[in-house]
């Protein structure tokens, strides 16, 4: 999916990332895939995995095509450890280091309650905290090696506001909990830690963009209850993993940042 900027960025956009050495995991479509295409066009130096071979050589392909490099890309599941942490060591040395790190991919499995099984919730806490805590900690060595960096966790807002499924809030809610408390822990090494919680977000194809076309009425209730009647993008978001990433907010760690527009609850169906 293209953003439809075709790697122009307006005045401000990506800026401070130039020549950051960033991983990325989950970069080849939705959210990840615009945080990897605003990084590039910074001028950050990329790595990003994903479980689809040939969503990682369209992606680098289209980069390439915008004159942004190659990104080091590998096909692999962030929920095999061993794999992720090859991976990690493997972009820094390519990149002789590393400035940073976006836990971004993650999901859920199963739905409500009596639904969802015990399969279910393991999967959905290995996605999203599971593969965080091991990119992490494969990360440090090379991080602090690079005399500090910035560890940016995707959590949403599913993790600070109830909303079905539960599973998935619970694993979101980690997510927050991890970053600060890992801010703590690798603050004295100079890496900083923060997470930030998107709203719901319109990707093409994806849940609330079916919903748009698919049940135009049920997505107009929920545009109303938005203040300004429209979700958050992924492109705004990755604004602020940008941010994050750059020495400009070197004061910022521990903290969770929503990205949701004043959202009130992660569904139209939430409590
Ligand atoms: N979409 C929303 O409205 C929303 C709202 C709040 C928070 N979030 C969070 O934002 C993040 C991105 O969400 P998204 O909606 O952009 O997701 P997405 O469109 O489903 O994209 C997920 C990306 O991660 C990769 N991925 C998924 N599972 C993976 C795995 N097990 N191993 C390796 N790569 C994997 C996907 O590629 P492959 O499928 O090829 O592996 C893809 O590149 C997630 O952490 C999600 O929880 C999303």
């Amino acid at each position: 999916m293209s953003d439809g900027r075709e790697g122009r960025l307006r005045p401000g956009e990506g800026s401070g990332v130039d020549g950051k050495r960033v991983l990325v995991t989950g970069g080849s479509r939705g959210l990840g895939e615009q945080i990897v295409r605003l990084l590039a066009a910074g001028g950050a130096r990329l790595a990003t995995c994903a479980r689809t071979p040939e969503d990682l050589r369209s992606l680098t392909a289209s980069l390439s095509a915008q004159g942004h490099g190659e990104p080091f890309t590998r096909a692999l599941d962030v929920t095999e450890p061993e794999l992720l942490e090859e991976f990690v060591d493997a972009a820094a040395e390519r990149f002789s280091g590393l400035d940073g790190v976006v836990a971004c991919a993650g999901g859920a499995r199963g739905r409500g309650i009596e639904e969802a099984g015990a399969r279910d919730w393991s999967l959905t806490w290995e996605m999203n905290v599971g593969h965080t805590a091991r990119l992490v900690k494969a990360a440090v060595p090379h991080l602090r090696g690079a005399g500090g960096g910035s560890v940016v966790v995707i959590a949403s807002i599913s993790g600070w506001k109830p909303g079905p499924q539960a599973q998935y809030g619970a694993a979101k809610a980690a997510q927050i909990h991890l970053a600060a408390a890992l801010a703590r822990e690798l603050g004295p090494d100079g890496i900083r830690v923060n997470a930030v919680s998107p709203g719901s977000m319109l990707i093409p194809g994806k849940r609330w963009d079916r919903m748009r076309t698919e049940e135009p009425e049920a997505y107009a209730r929920f545009m109303a209850e938005l203040p300004r009647g429209e979700l958050v993008t992924p492109w705004e978001v990755a604004q602020v993993v940008a941010f994050l990433l750059s020495d400009a907010s070197s004061g910022v760690s521990g903290a969770h940042l929503p990205v949701d527009r004043a959202q009130n609850a992660p569904t139209p169906g939430g409590y």
